[in-house]
């Protein structure tokens, strides 16, 4: 078990995952995130279905990871916080299948981190690590190698997560993942989208925005754009409007090149 550095908790400004946890109607917020959160409902009332549903699909990409493509480690960016038991966390999923998995955990915000202590690192193979993955320096192998075999394929979850990165912050890190990632990997990608609903995007980002968040809802053409180096093997979108949702693979017969992407 490797408990997670953990930084001061400030709550008197919304964080993401709190804002998130109040939409999910679950108790962790506290009045600045209850307020944004009810601002952000109000202006798109989609807005915390697309939440839910997120969080409610991670079992299914989980398991598509681990029982379907039998993959043995999972690491989830961009973790957030868990949800009220009895939601099951991404290593009570994993474990159902394949009782050997790993699970590393990866977030900047320190309340994450805290639960992530005491709640997400539940035996010798769950591990939290604190890291910005706006440069992706969380996810360099010095760093991940301890927890996770990374000659043997990872499972990726980055579900919810590039909205709050820039263009150029996301395309480092999906790079970043195409390129160090073995043959066999795959990463789950969930993302707002904003083409059934632009005036409802746009308000959810100026809100944001006033509270000092920045968040980029972005179109199925933006996403693709986005994704366009990993062409083969994105599975289908999600069926709910405002959600973009495909699994990216590594295919397994890539060579691994220094620098190399797919
Ligand atoms: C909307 S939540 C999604 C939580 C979970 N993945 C889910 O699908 O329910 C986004 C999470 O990403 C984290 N996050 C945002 N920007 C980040 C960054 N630059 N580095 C690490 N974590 C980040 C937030 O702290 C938050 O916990």
């Amino acid at each position: 078990m490797t408990p997670p550095r953990v930084n001061p908790i400030v709550t008197t400004r919304p964080s993401i995952a709190r804002v998130q946890n109040w939409l999910l109607r679950d108790t962790e917020n506290y009045a600045p995130d209850r307020r944004l959160g009810l601002a952000l409902a109000e202006a798109a009332p989609w807005y915390p279905g697309t939440v839910r549903d997120t969080r409610a699909g991670m079992p299914a990409a989980v398991m598509h990871l681990v029982s379907t493509l039998g993959i043995r480690q999972i690491i989830d960016l961009g973790c957030g916080l868990p949800s009220r038991a009895p939601a099951p966390t991404v290593y009570s999923v994993a474990r159902s299948v394949l009782p050997t998995a790993r699970v590393v955990y990866v977030d900047h915000d320190p309340h994450v981190m805290a639960h992530a202590a005491t709640v997400l690192v539940e035996s010798d193979a769950t591990s939290a690590i604190s890291a910005d993955l706006r440069t992706g320096l969380g996810l360099c192998p010095g760093m991940l190698c301890r927890y996770l075999d990374l000659e043997q394929p990872i499972g990726v979850l980055c579900r919810d997560l590039l909205p709050w990165l820039t263009d150029t912050e996301a395309a480092g890190l999906l790079s970043l993942l195409r390129e160090q990632l073995s043959p066999g990997s795959a990463v789950s990608i969930v993302h707002v989208a904003s083409d059934a609903a632009p005036r409802g995007a746009q308000l959810l980002a100026e809100l944001y925005g006033q509270a000092g968040i920045e968040f980029r809802p972005r179109t199925f053409a933006q996403l693709d754009r986005l994704l366009d180096a990993w062409r083969i093997g994105l599975r289908e979108r999600a069926a709910t409007p405002c959600v973009y949702e495909v699994v990216a693979h590594i295919p397994t017969n890539r060579t691994l090149t220094a620098g190399g992407g797919s």
